[in-house]
């Protein structure tokens, strides 16, 4: 067996909303991905200690928000005062860390499309993915449909979950079940087969430099698609499809052009 139904989306999506042009994970990098031509992003969503899902890589801040404490220790509101900006460069400052429901309205209202990655903070999986889930269905009610979540059924607008960690997926399918998950790995998990059953995930993301064309070939032959992070390198880009890769996200928004 062989993937029938053609990937329904954008095949080259800018990670972390405008990969290492902009900020990332916020609305000022977004608008750097929708100027350099891009209406596929792929971002991270946490919750607050409060519960609230917000754009954001680490739990622990310090990379890009110069604080000592971590997503789960403060509530939203309190995020909302914190600069997610000045770490990138002066230009930024100021730059507020980005609420996921700002985002999605965002995104919704420029016709851009979003591959949501469940990042929860350690402990919080199965309820971040739940969260995340539900608040995703409500957003985008309009373009739910029965079936949605199968390779065969999928809304084109709507987005696709990934996450490295299965009861974030789990949770997202109890909340969200009409929408497609994709199962993250970096290092392939014994399990990673059933995991893709279970979970029923449209894809398998993975991490480009350790994929191979049987696995692609077998991951295919399962009737699932290929999504690889991050690919820099315009040729690694175009092999990378020759090899039969569905999509994938690149942080060089500069170098690789968004095409389809
Ligand atoms: O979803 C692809 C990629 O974003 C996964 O890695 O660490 O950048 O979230 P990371
Ligand atoms: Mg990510």
């Amino acid at each position: 067996m062989s993937m029938k139904t053609a990937w329904p989306y954008k095949k080259i999506v800018a990670h972390r909303g405008a990969g290492t042009m902009a900020p990332e994970n916020t609305l000022a990098g977004f608008r750097v991905g929708l100027q350099h031509g891009y209406h596929a992003f792929e971002t991270d969503a946490m919750l607050t200690k409060d519960g609230v899902a917000i754009l954001m890589h680490d739990p622990k801040f310090g990379r890009t928000i110069a604080d000592t404490r971590s997503v789960p220790e403060l509530t939203a509101a309190e995020i909302r005062q914190l600069d997610a900006g000045r770490w990138y460069s002066p230009f930024y400052a100021g730059e507020p860390p980005t609420g996921f429901e700002q985002a999605v309205r965002w995104c919704r209202a420029n016709d851009v499309w979003l591959n949501i990655e469940i990042k929860p903070a350690p402990g919080f999986e199965r309820e971040t993915g739940e969260v995340v889930g539900k608040l995703t269905t409500e957003l985008y009610a309009d373009l739910i449909r029965e079936g949605g979540a199968h390779a065969d059924g999928i809304v084109p607008q709507a987005p696709l979950f990934s996450s490295f960690k299965p009861d974030a997926l789990r949770g997202a399918k109890e909340t969200a079940p009409n929408l497609p998950r994709g199962l993250l790995v970096d290092v392939m998990p014994d399990n990673w087969r059933e995991l893709l059953d279970e979970i029923d995930c449209v894809a398998l993301h993975c991490n480009h430099t350790r994929l191979t064309q049987a696995r692609i070939d077998e991951v295919h032959a399962m009737g699932r698609w290929i999504f690889c992070y991050t690919v820099n390198d315009p040729k690694r880009v175009a092999e990378l499809f020759r090899m039969g890769v569905d999509g994938l996200c690149t942080d060089r928004l500069d170098l690789v052009h968004p095409v389809q």
